[in-house]
């Protein structure tokens, strides 16, 4: 089965299940920082952050490899008349990602690990804009958390990376097993 299929399927379940998704609880708590502009939801899911952040005044660019997230995406987006823009797209393709004469002043990226997204994601950038990223870290308290370790960030890695950017919020949760960095372009 490959990547669309497997999420295709996935994402038809929670659409049966859920009423509206929600975005991520540590985003949600930085709302003091989010005072609109442009905004790109890269590996979108059926977009809790992009319908959070379309409210928060952004318009939103999101995109995701599955058509039925970001078919029901843009379903959200039309009924409720937010300025989000869904679109399929495979992230691992990245000579196909035209975003590179574009800038943004906020970039968000959850349970989506693909370290060679870090070069274009830090380009397009705008300065003094933002950058919030969580997902799996390999945490000494989880053992089978049902990810791959190739899947997983490694203990601060995300310090590591944005190590020349001012880190607003930094957390490892070795319980949840997840690390979240919101950070700003220097
Ligand atoms: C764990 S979900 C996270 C979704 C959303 N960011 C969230 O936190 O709710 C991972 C997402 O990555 C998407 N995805 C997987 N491989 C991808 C790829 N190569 N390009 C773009 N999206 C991909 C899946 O369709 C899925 O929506």
């Amino acid at each position: 089965m490959n990547t669309r299929t497997k999420w295709n399927t996935k994402h038809k379940e929670r659409i049966d299940q859920l009423q509206e998704p929600a975005p991520n609880p540590r985003l949600k708590n930085l709302a003091a920082y989010l005072k609109g502009g442009t905004a790109l939801d890269l590996a979108c899911g059926l977009g809790g952050n992009s319908l959070f952040l379309a409210r928060m005044n952004y318009q939103v660019q999101a995109t995701d490899i599955s058509d039925v997230a970001i078919n029901y995406l843009q379903e959200q987006a039309s009924k409720y008349n937010l300025k989000i823009h869904p679109r399929v797209c495979d992230l691992t393709e990245l000579k196909n990602l035209n975003w590179q004469n574009q800038s943004f002043h906020l970039v968000v990226i959850t349970y989506y690990l693909d370290r060679k997204l870090f070069p274009l994601v830090k380009s397009i950038i705008k300065e003094s804009g933002y950058f919030f990223m969580e997902t799996f870290h390999q945490s000494p308290q989880i053992e089978d958390q049902g990810v791959s370790n190739q899947y997983k960030l490694q203990p601060k890695e995300l310090l590591a990376e944005f190590s020349d950017w001012t880190v607003l919020f930094f957390e490892e949760n070795d319980q949840k097993g997840r690390q979240t960095i919101f950070c700003q372009k220097r």
